[in-house]
């Protein structure tokens, strides 16, 4: 009863499904505009996300570490940026060393519908030409499967890579970044990928 109550008060309408799962009603409303998340911590993507952050100033953006926050959080924003890396070609299925694998299966119990999601994946082109910003896919994936709304897709050709689980119709779903062997393309990346991403945010 009185977590029932509690649930109520956090403004977030919860239903069950037949599994038991919690699921958001599809008209939980949004109230702010960015949101960023990320994860590992501590590393490239954790740099990234805080750079990410401070160019988006004007727009007053949100920061998180996905291991300190619910999937819940996620519905409190119209826009999300979702920063993630490969660490391993099964990492993300098989095992527990990104913090992304286990916040996934508990992003399936929200749903994304009527916010845009724009992602940014970071790897390693030159040891992992075959599997490239794979987490990048796998994340997309499953925005897509929970109804968020792609944003951002990246071309190839500043690339060089044999094969990516990120890549849609010849182009990357999100923004690739290589900081550990195109550090100095990183931030002119990021500012082409903004500029787009501004337009596609605004469009509301
Ligand atoms: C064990 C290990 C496995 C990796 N596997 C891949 C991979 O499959 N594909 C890829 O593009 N990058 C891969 N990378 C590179 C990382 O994604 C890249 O270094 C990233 O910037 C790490 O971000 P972090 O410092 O925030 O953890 C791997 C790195 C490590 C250490």
């Amino acid at each position: 009863m009185e977590r029932a109550q509690s649930k109520r008060d956090s403004g977030y309408q919860l239903k069950a499904d037949l599994e038991g799962n919690y699921l958001i009603e599809k008209d939980h409303q949004a109230t702010k505009t960015v949101g960023i998340f990320y994860a590992p911590s501590g590393g490239s993507v954790h740099k990234v996300a805080r750079l990410i952050k401070q160019k988006l100033s004007d727009l007053h953006p949100d920061l998180f570490v996905i291991s300190d926050i619910k999937p819940l959080q996620l519905l409190d924003y119209r826009c999300l940026i979702l920063v993630c890396s490969t660490l391993g070609r099964n990492t993300w299925e098989m095992e527990q060393r990104d913090p992304w694998s286990s916040f996934l299966p508990r992003m399936l119990r929200i749903r994304l519908n009527g916010r845009k999601v724009a992602m940014v994946g970071l790897g390693d082109h030159v040891g992992y030409p075959n599997h490239f910003v794979d987490g990048m896919g796998i994340l997309g994936r499953t925005v897509e499967e929970i109804g968020g709304q792609l944003i951002g897709m990246t071309e190839t050709r500043d690339y060089v890579f044999n094969d990516s689980r990120a890549l849609r119709e010849g182009k990357f779903i999100g923004l690739p970044l290589d900081e550990d062997y195109e550090a100095h393309k990183t931030e002119a990346r990021i500012d082409e990928w903004l500029k787009a991403i501004r337009c596609a945010m605004a469009e509301f």
